[in-house]
């Protein structure tokens, strides 16, 4: 099988995940219109598009077609455009640019901003449920997508940073709180991927390793970048952990030991995905994205 070229694939699968989520919205010019619009809002035009490319990219690797990874790719990224809407409140992280335009509470209003959240996560179920696989995968996939975005996942990990703010947390501490706030999406993108593909089991504890890792690394640059990334190249503010006391990677174990974590990180990835008998190119490109981006 020829390789692929990854640089190619990676950006028609950004621009394919733009299209699914565009056309699985609701419609602006459908009421209520403000909380329609708050959600196409929150959800398009932006974004690196991180989740849908894993889910993306996993199940091609193991030969499912576009077309049978279209439901899982929008639906990670509708729990996280949710995510980001709820992180960024008055009452969460208290963030006022996203992706470089006003949060959703600031464009709109801070009800809006709650039940567009609200509704994007619902539509993501709703659309996962609706993916052309069989049954018994489908239920597999919702489960993935439910443990991992709920109290065990990425709303737990959230509690946990709240609990975290002005503490001093351990390294094992901090681990928790990044593996369930954005390990556990992000480890759920890949899975989703290898399920929508009927990956053998092996393959999918393979990938896990490579997804638990890319999560952990995925959050450390996260923590890097808040220190010492330009914000207009975030698109978000900068320099925000330390003014809200957050305990991360950066200030826990300083900037240079989080770049070794970093790397050992890769290091786990690349071990991982060297033990599949897939074209994982595509994967590995998307571990050494996430370890060096910029925004
Ligand atoms: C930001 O996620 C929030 C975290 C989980 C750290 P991304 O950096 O993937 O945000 P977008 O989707 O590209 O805006
Ligand atoms: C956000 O983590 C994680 C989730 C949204 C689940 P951060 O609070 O560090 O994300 P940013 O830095 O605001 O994007
Ligand atoms: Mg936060
Ligand atoms: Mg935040
Ligand atoms: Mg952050």
């Amino acid at each position: 099988m020829p390789r692929l070229d990854t640089n190619l694939a990676l950006r028609s699968w950004t621009e394919r995940s733009e299209r699914v989520l565009a056309d699985c919205l609701p419609a602006e010019t459908e009421p209520p219109f403000r909380l329609h619009s708050a959600m196409r809002y929150a959800t398009l035009g932006g974004g690196k598009r991180l989740r849908p490319c894993l889910v993306y990219a996993t199940g091609s690797a193991l030969g499912a077609a576009p077309n049978q990874l279209d439901a899982a790719a929008a639906a990670v990224e509708l729990i996280h455009a949710y995510s980001l809407v709820h992180d960024d409140l008055p009452s969460m992280d208290d963030d006022t640019l996203r992706r470089g335009r006003p949060t959703v509470h600031i464009a709109y209003d801070e009800a809006t901003a709650v039940l567009a959240g609200d509704a994007l996560q619902a539509l993501a179920f709703g659309v996962l449920a609706r993916a052309p696989l069989p049954p018994d995968r489908v239920v597999a996939m919702l489960r993935t997508l439910g443990d991992a975005s709920g109290a065990a996942g990425m709303a737990g990990g959230q509690a946990l940073d709240l609990d975290a703010v002005g503490q001093r947390l351990d390294e094992a501490e901090l681990i928790e709180m990044h593996r369930r706030k954005t390990g556990a999406l992000i480890r759920a993108s890949v899975r989703l991927g290898g399920l929508a593909a009927a990956a053998a089991p092996e393959v999918l504890a393979r990938l896990d390793e490579y997804a638990a890792a890319l999560g952990l690394a995925f959050q450390i640059r996260d923590d890097i970048l808040d220190v010492e990334g330009d914000e207009e190249e975030l698109g978000k503010t900068a320099r925000k952990d330390a003014e809200r006391e957050k305990p991360t990677y950066a200030s826990v174990l300083g900037l240079d030991e989080a770049r070794e974590r970093l790397a050992d990180q890769v290091s786990i990835m690349i071990t991982a995905l060297s033990a599949i008998d897939y074209d994982t190119s595509a994967l590995r490109a998307l571990a050494e994205f996430t370890a060096m981006r910029s925004h």
